[in-house]
């Protein structure tokens, strides 16, 4: 991997890294992936169908949605489900890929921070990574809206409830500005207006800004190329000269076409597979059945919980009194943005060579899945327990990680 000078702006970081000639160089040459690489590696295609599956089913609905609060519910689970010719199948292909598309996310990050692949001039792959994740979420919220059912009115009321804001005597009116939660509905309560601006962001702004970051994160990919399960600095120049030259057993590197491409098309063939298992035979797992009544403004459901793949943040908030609690969740959201920043070691490796490492990385998993099975449970009894005790583990795992990390001896 190329050394490269602490960069002084984003412009000049990605000058280090894509100037004109080496643009040229990279296009004129084959592209070369490392052979010590697993399955993982296959996520970041993996994810990208997923999202070109969302994509084409996405248009599919829009020509049959009716982005107005009196006909939403019906044009979704009457036109759609039950009139158009396959618009069942296009609906869930649609749920089950929101769903299965967090899976996946989760997974390539846990890869990432497993393999330390955030460090060492990529530090913008993750960062861009990160910005997917959230502009994702937003992305699947504002889709949960637009069925108009009773799980995307209250999650509607309850998310749109955080922006009350801190208590005005401790953060001097912060996110307190007047009416704030008014102007974002459009309305006192989620209505009309909330409806077709969620719209909009959902078929609009939101997607734009997700291919924006797709090619943003992509672009970031080009130079340092990917990292291997050893952590190990290929000089890929080298390599590929071997490779050329008929080593291709001696070689680290293999080419993209077709080498690492059949590869990753094997793996693309096992998750579709699980993914149209899921798609005919058991797609409610991604639609909740408190969705199927028509959204009533006077009637709260007994129990409020966000799908899955939020619960863990959800979990964050719960067991905290109003304003730590806003802190706390709002911790949640930005957290794994710092990752790269809190690990202070350079070493590139595994984690289960890099000592204390393994047991944060281990923890860390088993916290976030604790967390998300406490988010779905009601917030009573043992469960308050276990949920604050998972809490409170998350953000000690945040103070430790620069401690450990700089306590880990030098590669
Ligand atoms: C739609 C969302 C995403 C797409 C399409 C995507 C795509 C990709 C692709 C194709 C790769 C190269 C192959 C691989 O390592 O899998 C990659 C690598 C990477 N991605 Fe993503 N990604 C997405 C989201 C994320 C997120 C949420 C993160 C975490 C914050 C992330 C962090 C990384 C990192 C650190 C690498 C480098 C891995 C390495 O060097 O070994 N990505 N991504």
């Amino acid at each position: 991997m190329a050394n490269f000078k602490k960069a002084t702006s984003i412009g000049d970081w990605f000058d280090q890294r894509l100037g004109t000639k080496k643009i040229e160089k990279i296009m004129a040459s084959e592209y070369w992936i490392p052979k010590n690489i697993n399955f993982l590696w296959a996520m970041g295609m993996v994810l990208a169908i997923t999202f070109k599956l969302l994509l084409i089913s996405g248009i599919f609905l829009m020509m049959y949605y009716k982005p107005d609060v009196d006909l939403a519910f019906d044009s979704v689970n009457y036109t759609i489900m039950a009139e158009v010719g396959y618009g069942w199948l296009w609906r869930h292909i649609h749920a089950v890929a929101a769903s299965v598309i967090f899976l996946i996310v989760y997974i390539h990050m846990f890869t990432a921070i497993y393999y330390g692949s955030y460090k060492q001039g990529r530090e913008m792959i993750w960062i861009s990574g990160m910005l997917l994740f959230v502009t994702f979420s937003a992305e699947a919220f504002s889709g949960y809206m637009l069925p108009w059912g009773q799980m995307s009115y209250w999650a509607g009321m309850v998310i749109t409830n955080i922006f009350e804001g801190f208590s005005p005597e401790i953060a001097g009116g912060m996110l307190n500005a007047p009416g704030l939660v008014e102007w974002l509905r459009g309305d006192f309560v989620p209505g009309d207006a909330f409806l077709t601006r969620f719209y909009m962001l959902h078929v609009l702004l939101l997607p734009l800004a997700i291919l924006g970051l797709i090619g943003l994160h992509f672009g970031a990919l080009r130079i340092p190329h990917v990292n291997n399960q050893d952590g190990e600095d290929i000089d890929f120049e080298v390599e590929s000269k071997k490779y050329l030259a008929g080593d291709t057993k001696g070689s680290k590197v293999m080419r993209f076409q077709f080498d690492f491409l059949s590869k990753d098309i094997f793996v693309l063939g096992v998750f579709l597979t699980f993914f149209f298992y899921l798609v005919f035979y058991h797609f409610t797992f991604a639609l909740d059945p408190v969705n199927l009544d028509p959204a009533n403004g006077l009637k709260t459901p007994a129990h409020i919980y966000p799908e899955w793949y939020f619960l863990w943040s959800y979990e964050v908030l719960r067991p905290f009194a109003k304003d730590p609690g806003l802190v706390a969740f709002m911790f949640a959201q930005v957290a794994f943005f710092l990752i790269p920043f809190l690990d202070r070691s350079p070493n590139v490796a595994p984690a289960n060579k890099r000592g204390l490492f393994a047991i944060w990385f281990w923890v860390m998993l088993v916290d976030m899945i604790v967390l998300t099975i406490m988010g779905k449970l009601p917030p009573e009894g043992i469960f308050n327990v276990i949920g604050g005790v998972a809490v409170w583990t998350f953000l000690g795992l945040f103070i430790a990680l620069p401690i450990i990390t700089m306590l880990e001896k030098k590669k």
